[in-house]
């Protein structure tokens, strides 16, 4: 086993910056519960004002931000309508439907968005069946095919086709759709009643993630937030460390973005034959089909690479800021270079 390790598990595992950790020590602090919290009123006005919403929440995590929405969103008993791959479908530890008692309408998202069509299908469902179709959820950029992001044209023909039916942007990654596509987060969020990105994972912030939309809206997520126990006292400390992440860290995701392309290529050498589906990644994850995730994650853990996979046959590497040339270059050898490997029984 090596020492040295290359870890592209996630882009949550990066740590905050000096910066970061000096605006922390020196936050202004009060009471949040109260609205009493300078930093967490400054870094929600900050995110609100960047993807054009008229208010925005702090919460802990981007899950509970997910989870706020919908529970904000919609009834107990309702359908949401998402694609079958997303954050809130298949890896939020079925919260929908514990914490707003919700069903999921699910449509095909393997290539990171689902087809207007079968969303119109969905809706006129509703006409023979007894449900209420209460949300659509997208995700913006998709993680799980490879941090996709959705066509500008594809989104705005959503939002005029979602009708009266509110539309959620799992932005967790926002940013980098807007770096790699060039289109500010507001303009991309546009047709989205609410929407949320997480300060933890690429911009390096140590927690949380904010939720954005009208103010009406955010009023009653600010009480949702509540129920599931995500309000937090003097959450300056943390916000303060989201403020340099909006500030200072969305135009370095192009670097992630690159280093992305690279590890693809070394993914695309070694794997050609078994990596399907598969395609140069437009921001920082590399996802692709292999018939043996686990023997991939051993092998490439003993060859100095931390890599998990998010899926029986589906397997995901991140690029993010506390990775250096040095790492890309070492894992870009040890995937090029990896030995043939066992299938575990
Ligand atoms: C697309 C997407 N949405 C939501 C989340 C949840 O964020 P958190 O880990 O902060 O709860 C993640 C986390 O990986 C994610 O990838």
């Amino acid at each position: 086993m090596n020492d040295y390790m290359v870890d592209l598990r996630s882009d949550t595992v990066t740590k905050p910056t000096d910066a970061m950790r000096r605006a922390m020590a020196e936050a202004e602090v009060g009471d949040d519960l109260y609205g009493e919290d300078p930093t967490a009123v400054r870094l929600e006005a900050l995110y609100a004002e960047m993807v054009g919403k008229e208010a925005a929440l702090f919460l802990p995590s981007g899950v509970m931000a997910n989870q706020v929405a919908i529970r904000t969103h919609t009834k107990p008993g309702t359908w949401v309508a998402a694609g079958s791959n997303q954050h809130v479908v298949a890896f939020e530890y079925g919260g929908s439907a514990r914490n707003a008692g919700v069903q999921f309408f699910l449509l095909d998202d393997s290539d990171g968005t689902f087809g207007l069509d079968e969303l119109d299908a969905a809706k006129s469902t509703q006409r023979y069946w007894d449900f209420s179709l209460s949300l659509v959820c997208i995700e913006n950029t998709h993680m799980p095919s490879g941090g996709r992001i959705w066509d500008l044209a594809k989104l705005d023909r959503l939002a005029q086709s979602v009708g009266s039916i509110p539309l959620h942007m799992d932005g967790a990654r926002l940013f980098n759709a807007s770096v790699a596509s060039g289109v500010s987060v507001a303009r991309i969020a546009s047709g989205a009643d609410s929407v949320m990105t997480c300060v933890s994972k690429g911009l390096g912030a140590p927690v949380g993630s904010l939720l954005a939309g009208s103010a009406d809206f955010i009023a009653a997520a600010r009480y949702e937030r509540g129920v599931l126990g995500g309000q937090m006292r003097q959450v300056g400390v943390l916000a303060a460390a989201g403020i340099v992440a909006l500030s200072t860290m969305v135009d370095r995701l192009a670097e992630d973005h690159e280093r992305a392309k690279v590890l693809a290529a070394a993914v695309a050498e070694r794997f050609g034959e078994t990596a399907s589906d598969f395609e140069i990644p437009q921001t920082n994850i590399v996802a692709f089909d292999h018939p043996q995730v686990d023997a991939l994650s051993l092998a490439l853990k003993s060859a100095g690479v931390l890599a998990n996979p998010i899926g029986p046959k589906r397997m995901r590497l991140v690029t993010h800021k506390d990775l250096d040339d040095a790492d890309i270059e070492f894992a870009d050898k040890a995937i090029r270079n990896l030995a043939d490997f066992g299938v575990l029984e």
